[in-house]
């Protein structure tokens, strides 16, 4: 295989199986894709959709069809994309998803189909879900205390996600990923409880710090926990930094002997995340997102209607990937245009 690494022209005469793999100007190379289906969700998380769902109301605001899906993965597969992750809103509220996750596993070089869910469903689908050929999936439980998962969530959910979880593992689920946003009032001295419960577990608990979105004002000053003292615990208590493989992304990983789950932990404000991206999003009306943070996204529907126009498509991509910055300068306090991330998927 060839190193692209610095090209910036993607030949439109070269065949599919020819296409470079998606790299940018500072030799990341992008094998992974997380794909929006829908930007609705009923949940109302405080930190993402206070007040719940609202549609835009704009126009061409229709959620992409399964056959401009099929062709956004496609190129991708092309292109050496060989995971891609079902986001949204919530994805699991499509009434196709099922359909969506069997024609993301049925393509060619993709090997890894994941899906980010709220959960609430997950115990009565998680097996169809199964069937249908996906392989990995996050659930997003902020805290283990029902009460206080009602008040983030605004949904009393929590013993449907809890039963969700288990049922994953009896359809045959050997790891389950767990996200929790870290929330200074909320969970902030929660750990010894997470711990707790991934004792026994193969749960790969994933801390996140909260990240500040157009939308959000007060919150991220009050909320803000850094994932530091997280770290230091886990260090100082025995557990090791698992070492990084090839495709790995920002999460830093923790495991300790004693422990069946693993301690993941996402901090986007610390030096050098930028520097593992591996990902590009694509938005549930089919728009190109270089970046969680700051930019419009660059339109990619038009090239979506017809099987021949991939190699534009590619072309299209190839062409923004060449501005994508090195660093989100979310240090700084730029939130970019993102309102909050169901607009994004995460
Ligand atoms: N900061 C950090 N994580 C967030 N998520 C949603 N909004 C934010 C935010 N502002 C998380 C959700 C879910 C995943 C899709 O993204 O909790 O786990
Ligand atoms: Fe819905 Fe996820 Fe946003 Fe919560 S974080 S409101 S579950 S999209």
């Amino acid at each position: 295989m060839p190193d692209f690494s610095g090209v910036s022209d993607v030949d439109s005469s070269s065949s599919a199986t020819e296409n470079p793999q998606f790299v940018d100007r500072f030799s990341r190379k992008f094998y992974y894709l997380r794909l929006s289906i829908t930007d609705v969700c009923n949940f109302k998380c405080t930190y993402c959709l206070p007040d719940g769902y609202h549609p835009t109301g704009k126009k061409n605001s229709s959620f992409l069809n399964q056959a401009e899906i099929k062709r956004i993965v496609h190129a991708f597969a092309d292109c050496g994309t060989t995971k891609v992750r079902i986001t949204g809103g919530e994805p699991t509220l499509r009434k196709d998803f099922n359909d969506i996750v069997a024609s993301v596993a049925q393509t060619s070089g993709i090997t890894k189909v994941a899906t980010t869910t709220n959960g609430y469903r997950m115990a009565k689908q998680v097996g169809d879900w199964k069937e249908a050929g996906l392989t990995h999936i996050n659930v997003s439980v902020d805290s283990l205390d029902p009460r206080l998962f009602h008040q983030i969530t605004g949904e009393n959910k929590f013993h449907d996600v809890m039963t969700g979880i288990d049922r994953a593992f009896e359809v045959g689920y050997q790891q389950v990923k767990v996200n929790v946003v870290l929330l200074k009032q909320f969970n902030g001295h929660a750990l010894p409880s997470f711990l707790n419960w991934i004792k026994d577990r193969p749960i790969q608990l994933r801390f996140i710090e909260l990240m500040q979105t157009g939308e959000m004002d007060e919150l991220f000053q009050q909320q803000h926990q850094s994932g530091v003292s997280i770290r230091n615990h886990l260090i100082a208590n025995g557990w090791l930094l698992k070492v990084k493989e090839a495709n790995d992304g920002p999460a830093q990983v923790f495991v300790h002997p004693d422990y069946q789950g693993e301690i993941g932990l996402i901090m986007p404000y610390e030096k050098g995340f930028c520097e593992t991206c591996n990902r590009l999003r694509v938005s549930a009306t089919g728009k190109l997102h270089l970046c969680l943070f700051g930019e419009e996204g660059v339109e990619l529907r038009d090239l979506l209607q017809q099987d021949e126009q991939e190699k534009d498509l590619i072309a299209r991509i190839q062409g923004a990937l060449d501005t994508k910055s090195v660093s989100h300068f979310l240090q700084e306090g730029k939130t970019g245009m993102t309102p909050h991330l169901a607009s994004i998927g995460g």
